[in-house]
C-alpha cells in the first residue's frame, strides 16, 4: 500500500491484527483490548478493516476503520457502500501532515476495487467522531444531518445514498438507569465499568446491554450508535462520559437524589427523623 515519509500503510485483517494490532489501543492489559480483538475477530468476516499507518519503530500514528454500510454499526441505512466507522490521527502522526487525507485516499481506493457505490461516514463537530472538513477536502458532500452528526458521502456509482435510521423511540421497556453499548470503541469498556462502580456505589442501579450485532447497533437508541445512556429510555448521553461528567449528569436529572423534604408543619417531627427517600423509581 501508498506510505509518506517516516509512515508506513497497512491493511489490517484477520491474518495480520496481531502483528500490527488495531491502532487506538496498544496496551493488552487495558480494558477494552481484548473486547476490541473479540469483536474485530467477529467483524472480519463481514469485510471490515483498518487501514493503520506506523512509524518506523512500529509505533501507531493514524487509523481508518471501515466496513461494507451493511454491517455498519452506526444507526445508518448504507446498503452497497464503504462506511467509516472511525478516523483517527494522533498528535504525532498530525505533525507529519496528510495523513488524514491518505487514509481517506486508501479507503476510497478499497472501495473502487470492491465495487462499491461510494464511501459513506458519519461525522460530528462534538466528542469522540472526527469532523466533516478533512472528508469535503477530498470532495465530499453532506447528504443528511441529525442532532450534532452529518452524513458525508463521496460517490462512485449512481445508487441509493445512505440516510441516518431513526432513533430516539422510546420503547415502553425500558425503565432506569441503562448503558447501551459496543466494544466497537475500546475507550468504551473503562467508561462502562466506571459508571458502574459509581452507579453502585450511590446505590443506584444500572443495567448494562452489550450491542451484538450491527443489526442491533443500526437499531441503537442513539446515532453514535456504540453508546448510549438512557434513563427510562430517554437519551441523557451518546457518547463515552467520564465519572465526573455522570456525577453532574444524575444531579442534573435528580436521578439517585434524596427527594427534598416537604414544607410542613413543625409538629410532623417523626417525619422529619426518617432517612430521605430516594427517587422511587430508581432500584437501590
Ligand atoms: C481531522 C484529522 C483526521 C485530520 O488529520 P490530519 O492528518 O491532521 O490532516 P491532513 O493533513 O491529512 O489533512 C488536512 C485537512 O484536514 C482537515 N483538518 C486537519 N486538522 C483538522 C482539525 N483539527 N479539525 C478539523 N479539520 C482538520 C482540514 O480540512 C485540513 O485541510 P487544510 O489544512 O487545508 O484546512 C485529525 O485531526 C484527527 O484525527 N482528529 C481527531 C478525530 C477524532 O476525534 N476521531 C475520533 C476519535 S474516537
Amino acid at each position: 500500500m501508498s506510505s509518506v515519509p517516516g509512515a508506513r500503510l497497512e491493511k489490517v485483517g484477520p491474518d495480520n491484527l496481531a502483528r500490527f494490532g488495531f491502532g487506538c489501543l496498544t496496551n493488552p492489559k487495558n480494558i477494552g483490548f481484548q473486547p476490541k480483538v473479540v469483536w474485530l475477530q467477529a467483524r472480519f468476516a463481514e469485510g471490515l478493516r483498518l487501514l493503520l499507518f506506523r512509524d518506523d519503530q512500529d509505533h501507531p500514528l493514524a487509523f481508518l476503520e471501515y466496513t461494507p454500510g451493511e454491517y455498519a454499526w452506526r444507526p445508518v441505512e448504507a446498503n452497497g457502500w464503504f462506511f467509516v466507522h472511525c478516523l483517527w490521527v494522533y498528535s504525532k502522526g498530525q505533525k507529519l501532515g496528510g495523513l488524514g487525507l491518505r487514509l481517506i485516499d486508501a479507503c476510497v481506493e478499497e472501495a473502487r476495487k470492491a465495487g462499491a457505490l461510494g464511501v459513506a461516514a458519519m461525522t460530528s463537530d462534538g466528542p469522540w467522531m472526527v469532523g466533516k472538513q478533512v472528508f469535503i477536502k477530498r470532495g465530499f458532500e453532506v447528504v443528511a444531518r441529525a442532532s450534532r452528526f452529518e452524513l458525508v458521502v463521496l460517490r462512485l456509482r449512481p445508487g441509493p445514498a445512505p440516510r441516518f435510521r431513526e432513533v430516539g423511540k422510546r420503547p415502553a421497556g425500558r425503565r432506569g438507569l441503562e448503558i447501551v453499548y459496543s466494544a466497537q470503541c475500546p475507550m468504551l469498556p473503562k467508561s462502562v465499568l466506571d459508571l458502574s462502580e459509581i452507579a453502585a456505589g450511590l446505590g443506584l442501579k444500572l443495567k448494562v446491554t452489550q450491542l451484538k450485532s450491527a443489526r442491533e447497533a443500526q437499531a441503537a437508541p442513539s446515532l453514535y450508535g456504540v453508546f448510549s445512556l438512557l434513563w427510562n429510555g430517554r437519551l441523557l448521553a451518546d457518547h463515552y462520559v467520564s465519572g465526573t461528567r455522570f456525577r453532574n449528569i444524575l444531579r442534573e436529572e435528580g436521578i439517585g437524589q434524596p427527594k427534598r423534604p416537604r414544607a410542613g408543619p413543625k409538629e410532623s417531627g417523626d417525619a422529619d427523623r426518617r432517612p430521605a427517600r430516594r427517587n422511587p423509581s430508581v432500584s437501590v
